[in-house]
């Protein structure tokens, strides 16, 4: 039989996880793959954490803990949130050196392979060096200006405010984000995958794969358009994959090198713990593996990857799907600023299916969407209080408290049999291909139906005038709550079970098959109703917001205690020599100076007088924060802020007495 592996992108350990997160990737898989097992299909559903790579090893060091560490302590509440929502794996696990030796032996397996077969080449790369800590700096060890924008604090593999991949020694005034100093180059040996000689095997998959969507395929064709540029798999840094060479011993696999083969890895655990090969998952033609992502990881998917696989001759992915991004109320989702939705502090004032249902239905997976806490909750008392929560409670409350509490024998109209089948064909064909938000929407119109024909039949009436008559309408109420449960059960587990046991059946709808939603409801007796879901309050609301910071610039993130040392890298810290100051007309404490902070001349207001006269002030040398944000007082705008030391000021002063200090020197 035809099998499926479902594998979602697997989540760093370098912090919990987000509603971002979510939407992407996680939620659409596990939707996805629940519904597959629905239809009887031979699914599973592979992921778990990736755990290599320069930000843990980063944020392990700035933490003063090893990186297995920050790895065992994010994979719990990565696994923990995902159990949270409902998301379902098959096999969860980790590409962790330390904690799976499995993914170590299949990263080198793989790699030999590549090796045997000519892929690999070693070649001579220039790399950055810090002197002080006497060690490499690979990708976000050093930061810099970016050479294309000219943005600051761009990093060593990448720059935030283009979004260009960057080698180390492409930035200009490089900085060692661990000692700040000026990095040297350094020449050294690295291992490179031919991935040019892939061009033509890539361009001819992704032109003739007709399953792969269309911004994952044009974006993905653009790039090897532009030419395919061998890929360096080898970092200096000692938290990685060792590279299983004697003359690379110090060396580790770039993270992005072991992290896809985690999906085998995985495959290979789950197939040793139910007595399968792993080589029917990777090695077969009757396999489709579908890999869900999001939009900033396609090219790792849809070209070094495939050609990694078509390199051991491993099987091609059937498709990619590639999620676009999640904003937050307008603004781009930020952790070190705070401004995210974590899953735990959702979870903790709403039921898990209320995200869901909001993720799926706010925006197509393949355009971009914003979460705000307004359109949540009217998105879910509107649609899902008032249209389907409301049609399956009045449903059932009828029939208990007018029908004894049992779901009456009579006939079906045909209206209501078509119907169903109609909305049954619709959402497995969205279903089929990938069109969440379509097929719930699809659902969610069934139950407005069932709304509809209720109200228009007024049962309440018939059971007096016409009872027989009551009983059908009710029954065929009865068999649309069926169909919804059934249909429902992929995109809202929780809520869907809890239809289903309405109706007195004392299975999981998580076993039932897809099909039987088409099937009549049997003549049942059912417990008493609750409503399926909560309405969403004011106050709910509030305590929604008060997780965001007031103002999005403020940092309220979940590392508040300490400042990193990234952080304090941030200010810029100066020695400046006073060149003009005057008190400023009409307050009694400022005083305007200009201070030359080496490659410039800044404007600084300060309270000093009259502790200092102005006079005295020239040509001191002081310490300057010069980028801090700008701030008009009495007309004029100060650019800097002098350090001192309380209301009655006492300035800081630089020590001279071993050397001579220049102004614009930093201070660290
Ligand atoms: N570790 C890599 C994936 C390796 S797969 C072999 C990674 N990890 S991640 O933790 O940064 O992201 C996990 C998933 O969430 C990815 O699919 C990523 O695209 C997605 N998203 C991260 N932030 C997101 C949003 N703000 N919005 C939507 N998806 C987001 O990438
Ligand atoms: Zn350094």
């Amino acid at each position: 039989m035809e099998k499926v592996l479902v594998t979602t992108a697997l989540a760093y350990t370098n912090g919990p996880l987000h509603i971002g997160h979510v939407r992407s990737t996680y939620l659409p898989a596990d939707v996805y793959t629940r519904f597959l097992k629905m239809r009887g299909v031979d699914a599973i559903h592979i992921g778990g954490t990736d755990n290599h790579g320069v930000p843990i090893a980063l944020q392990a060091e700035l933490e003063g803990k090893d990186p297995e560490e920050i790895v065992e302590k994010y994979h719990e509440m990565i696994e923990e949130d995902l159990e949270r929502l409902n998301i379902h794996f098959d096999e969860f696990s980790c590409t962790c050196r330390e904690f799976n030796p499995d993914h170590v032996d299949m990263t080198q397996w793989f790699f030999k392979r590549l090796y045997e077969e000519g892929y690999i080449e070693e070649r001579e790369v220039e790399q950055l060096y810090c002197p002080e800590c006497e060690r490499p700096l690979p990708d976000r060890y050093v930061e810099g200006v970016c050479p294309y924008c000219g943005a600051e604090g761009a990093r060593g593999d990448h720059c935030e405010a283009c979004g260009r991949y960057l080698e180390p020694v492409q930035l200009k005034e490089p900085k060692c984000v661990i000692c700040g100093s000026k990095p040297e180059v350094r020449r050294t040996m690295h291992l490179f995958f031919k991935l040019s000689e892939f061009e033509e095997d890539l361009k001819k998959w992704l032109k003739s794969n007709d399953n792969l969507p269309k911004n994952v395929r044009n974006y993905a064709i653009q790039w090897v358009r532009e030419g395919l540029k061998d890929w360096d798999i080898v970092r200096d840094l000692d938290w990685g994959v060792p590279v299983p060479l004697e003359r690379y011993k110090d060396k580790v696999f770039y993270v992005w090198f072991d992290a896809p083969i985690g999906y085998v890895t995985f495959t290979k655990q789950y197939c040793n713990r139910t007595g399968q090969n792993w080589k029917d998952y990777w090695f077969s033609e009757d396999t489709k593996i579908v890999h869900f992502i999001g939009k900033d990881i396609i090219i790792h998917h849809a070209l070094f990857w495939p050609a990694m696989l078509i390199g051991v001759g491993a099987t091609l992915p059937y498709t990619i799907v590639a999620g676009e991004y999640l904003t937050l109320e307008g603004e781009k989702m930020s952790t070190s600023r705070g401004w995210v939705v974590w899953v735990r502090d959702f979870t903790k004032l709403f039921p898990a299916d209320l995200l869901r249902y909001y993720l799926i239905v706010v925006s197509p997976l393949t355009r971009d969407a914003d979460f705000s806490w307004e359109d949540f909750r009217d998105r879910v008392n509107n649609e899902l209080v008032a249209n389907l929560g409301n049609f399956v409670y009045r449903t059932l409350s009828f029939i208990y408290r007018f029908l004894d509490g049992n779901v009456p024998e009579a006939e079906t109209d045909q209206e209501i049999v078509d119907r169903i089948k109609e909305t049954h064909r619709r959402v497995t064909k969205h279903l089929e291909k990938f069109r969440f938000r379509e097929a719930l929407t699809e659902v969610l119109r069934l139950s407005k139906f069932g709304n509809e024909y209720f109200q228009e039949h007024e049962p309440w009436k018939l059971k007096d005038e016409d009872p027989e008559r009551c009983a059908e309408v009710l029954r065929g109420c009865a068999r649309v709550v069926k169909a919804l449960a059934i249909m429902l059960a992929p995109f809202l587990p929780d809520s869907a079970e809890k239809m289903w046991q309405s109706l007195g059946y004392e299975d999981s709808v998580h076993d039932v098959d897809w099909e039987e939603a088409l099937k009549d409801v049997e003549a049942r007796e059912i417990p008493k109703p609750e409503p399926i879901f909560p309405k969403v309050t004011e106050e709910d609301l509030q305590k929604a917001k008060a997780l965001l910071p007031e103002e999005s610039g403020e940092s309220e993130g979940p590392d508040d205690e300490y400042v990193s040392l990234e952080e304090f890298n941030r200010l810029d810290l100066r020695v400046g020599e006073v060149k003009e100051a005057e008190r400023i007309e009409g307050s009694d404490r400022l005083i305007k100076l200009r201070i030359d902070v080496g490659d410039r001349t800044v404007t600084a207001v300060a309270g000093l007088y009259p502790t200092y006269e102005p006079e005295e002030l020239v040509g001191r040398k002081v310490v300057v924060l010069t980028n801090i944000q700008p701030k008009e007082m009495f007309g004029v705008r100060s650019e800097a802020m002098i350090l001192a030391v309380g209301d009655e000021p006492a300035l800081l002063t630089i020590d001279e007495s071993k050397r001579e200090v220049e102004p614009g020197e930093q201070i660290r």
